[in-house]
Order: C-alpha cells, then sequence, then structure tokens
C-alpha cells in the first residue's frame, strides 16, 4: 500500500510517500481503507524522533483516519465491510490501510464528508476528555483555551459554546487570529504576542480568575496559569509546547485549593479509549449529525503534498485543521 514513509527522523523533507506492506486486523480490529487523515501538532514531534508510537501500534505518522471498513478482523461485530467510519490510531493514519480497534470506530454521521470526520477522532476527543471529563467544566464556569486557532482548541471552543452555552469561555491566540477565534465564538480573546495573558484574565473575571484552564504550552506558562486560576480552579496540561521544566511557588496553589492534572489520549490502554469513545458518542456526536458542530478545516492537501502540510503546521499559518486525502 500506499503511505508516508521516513528513513530518518528530522524536518519535513525526510517525509516520503512510498509502498510498504498493509496492516493485518488482529482480534477486535478492523482495516479501514482510508479516504482522509488529518495533521496534529503529536505527528510533528514523531517525525523529529521525539514520540514514538506506543508498543503494537503502527511506526507510521497518523493518529485519526476516516474512510471505509476494508476487512474484519476475529470477533468484530456491529461492523461490515464498506461502511463509513472514522476513529483514533496509535499510528498509521498515514496511510491508504490502517488497522484500528473495532471498539474505537464511530459511524460517520451522513451529513459529514471524509475530510470533515478525519477532524474528529482525535481533535474533539481530546478537547472533550479534558475539559469535560478531567476538568469537570460546568454550565456557568469560566474557562480559559490556549491557542484559539489550533485543531484541538478550535474544536474546544466549539463543544464549549455548544454543550455549555453558560459557560464564559476565553481565549489566548495570536495576532492574525484573534477575529477568527471570536467569531467563532469565544467571549473574550486575548492577544498572546502583546497581551500578559494572566493580566487580562485578572481583569476580564475582576481578579477572581477562571475555573478551567486547557494547556499545551506547558513549563513557559505554569505560573501565569496558575496565577489566571481561580480559587478551586483545574489546570489540564496535555502539550509541552513551551517546555516541561518551570519552578513554582506552592503557597498559593494549596491556599487556592488549585488542582493541575495531566493527560495523553494517545499512550491509554485499549479499554480506557473504548470508554472515552463511547461517552463522546454518546454525547457529542449527535452534534455532528444534527449540523451544529462541523470540523473547521483550514487546508485540504494530497497524502503526496504531506512535507507542505507540517510546514503550515509548523509555521502555525494554519486555523483549524490540516487534513490529508488518499
Ligand atoms: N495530551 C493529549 O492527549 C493531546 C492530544 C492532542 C493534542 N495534544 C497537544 O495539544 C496541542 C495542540 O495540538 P494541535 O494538534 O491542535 O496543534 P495546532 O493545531 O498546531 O495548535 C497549536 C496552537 O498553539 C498555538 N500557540 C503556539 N504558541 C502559543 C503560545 N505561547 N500561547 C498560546 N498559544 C500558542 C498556535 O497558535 P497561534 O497561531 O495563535 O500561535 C497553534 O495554533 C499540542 O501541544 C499537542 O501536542 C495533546
Amino acid at each position: 500500500m500506499k503511505a508516508v514513509l521516513q528513513d530518518e527522523y528530522g524536518g519535513a523533507e525526510v517525509l516520503q510517500v512510498g509502498e510498504t506492506e498493509n496492516p493485518v486486523p488482529g482480534k477486535h480490529q478492523v482495516v479501514v481503507k482510508v479516504a482522509a487523515t488529518s495533521v496534529n501538532r503529536a505527528d510533528i514531534i514523531q517525525r523529529e524522533g521525539n514520540y514514538n508510537q506506543p508498543p503494537g501500534d503502527s511506526p507510521i505518522l497518523g493518529l485519526e483516519v476516516a474512510g471505509v471498513v476494508d476487512e474484519l478482523g476475529a470477533g468484530v461485530m456491529g461492523f461490515k465491510t464498506g461502511e463509513r467510519v472514522m476513529c483514533l490510531v496509535g499510528g498509521g493514519g498515514y496511510a491508504e490501510y490502517a488497522s484500528a480497534y473495532a471498539s474505537h470506530l464511530m459511524k460517520i454521521p451522513k451529513s459529514m464528508s471524509f475530510e470533515q470526520a478525519a477532524c474528529v477522532s482525535e481533535t474533539y476527543i481530546t478537547a472533550y476528555l479534558n475539559v469535560f471529563t478531567i476538568a469537570c467544566l460546568k454550565d456557568g464556569e469560566t474557562v480559559l483555551l490556549h491557542g484559539g486557532g489550533g485543531g484541538v482548541n478550535t474544536s474546544a471552543i466549539q463543544l464549549c459554546k455548544t454543550l455549555m452555552p453558560d459557560v464564559t469561555v476565553l481565549v489566548t491566540a495570536s495576532t492574525g487570529k484573534t477575529d477568527r477565534v471570536r467569531a467563532l465564538g469565544a467571549d473574550h480573546v486575548i492577544d498572546y504576542k502583546t497581551e500578559d495573558f494572566a493580566e487580562a484574565v485578572r481583569t476580564f473575571t475582576s481578579k477572581k480568575g477562571v475555573d478551567i484552564i486547557l494547556d499545551h504550552i506547558g513549563g513557559k506558562y505554569l505560573t501565569q496559569n496558575l496565577k489566571s486560576l481561580a480559587v478551586g480552579g483545574r489546570l489540564v496540561i496535555i502539550g509541552l509546547m513551551g517546555g516541561a521544566k518551570s519552578e513554582i511557588n506552592l503557597a498559593p496553589l494549596m491556599v487556592k485549593r488549585q488542582q493541575i492534572l495531566g493527560s495523553v489520549l494517545r499512550s491509554r490502554p485499549v479499554d480506557e479509549k473504548t470508554r472515552i469513545t463511547e461517552e463522546f458518542s454518546q454525547n457529542v456526536l449527535p452534534l455532528f449529525a444534527e449540523g451544529h458542530i462541523k470540523p473547521l478545516i483550514h487546508q485540504v492537501l494530497s497524502l503526496e503534498e504531506v512535507a507542505e502540510a507540517h510546514r503550515i503546521m509548523e509555521a502555525s499559518a494554519h486555523f483549524g485543521k490540516i487534513v490529508l486525502t488518499l
């Protein structure tokens, strides 16, 4: 089959489309004939050699796919070949065929294209899992989302405003993206290039702070994040774009009864991802089917243009998702 391969770690230029063996479905797995996949920030980190696939998963890049069921492994029930599905994969999305656990599949609503469906599994599930399940956002609370132009955070804005309309959503974004973030539904947008976001949060919330922060910057933002968090607030760290280390003063954390939580989706056990997918299917999938939420696609490129897709993401020139089609 055709797949994106790399002989060495490095820049986008190491990505080449070549031929490799087709995946074989294991027990409780299916093989999906991939119609579209999308680019995630983690793909870049993996390409550079800093984020290996979990044991047993494909070393090929790509964490989410949309396509049709091509082959069923032993013990698979509830799906038939030819059915349109979207799913999480531990790796292997940038290829003509990808294997996935049947329990991680979601049927694509009729109203959605493969390109749109390729943006759901990793991106929206990450946003939903961290904001709603882990941080336990409640209606009426206030949330701060960093990097509002990215895949996960455009999804998080949509989910917050659709599932809980009384949540107040503050978003940081770079200068050229603030208007588009506001148009997506953010209640207050902070230009992180020109403003101190912790000061802006204090002013907007009349010194109270926000109840939840979804953060992918890590070390560089830890002190400011804790300053921005209300009494009883929850900070969920899902990425380390600003480094993995930081020194903080624990006294305010204790006095303000704040929680710092960390999470990754990819390396969770199969059963956990099954439960997460089931909860997402029940609570969020109908919103796509009924057209209340539409994935925001920045650009659709072919698999052969994968290096260009990575360059766009590395330059942060995108707003929403970059899709690769086969
Ligand atoms: N733990 C998990 O389970 C999990 C799962 C999926 C993703 N992630 C992580 O979530 C993050 C987002 O992933 P993604 O695929 O959505 O990537 P993405 O589309 O590239 O989004 C990242 C965004 O971060 C923004 N950004 C960069 N520096 C910033 C700063 N100092 N302050 C605020 N925003 C900044 C950029 O926006 P601007 O243009 O405004 O700079 C960019 O749009 C990544 O770190 C990824 O590894 C974690």
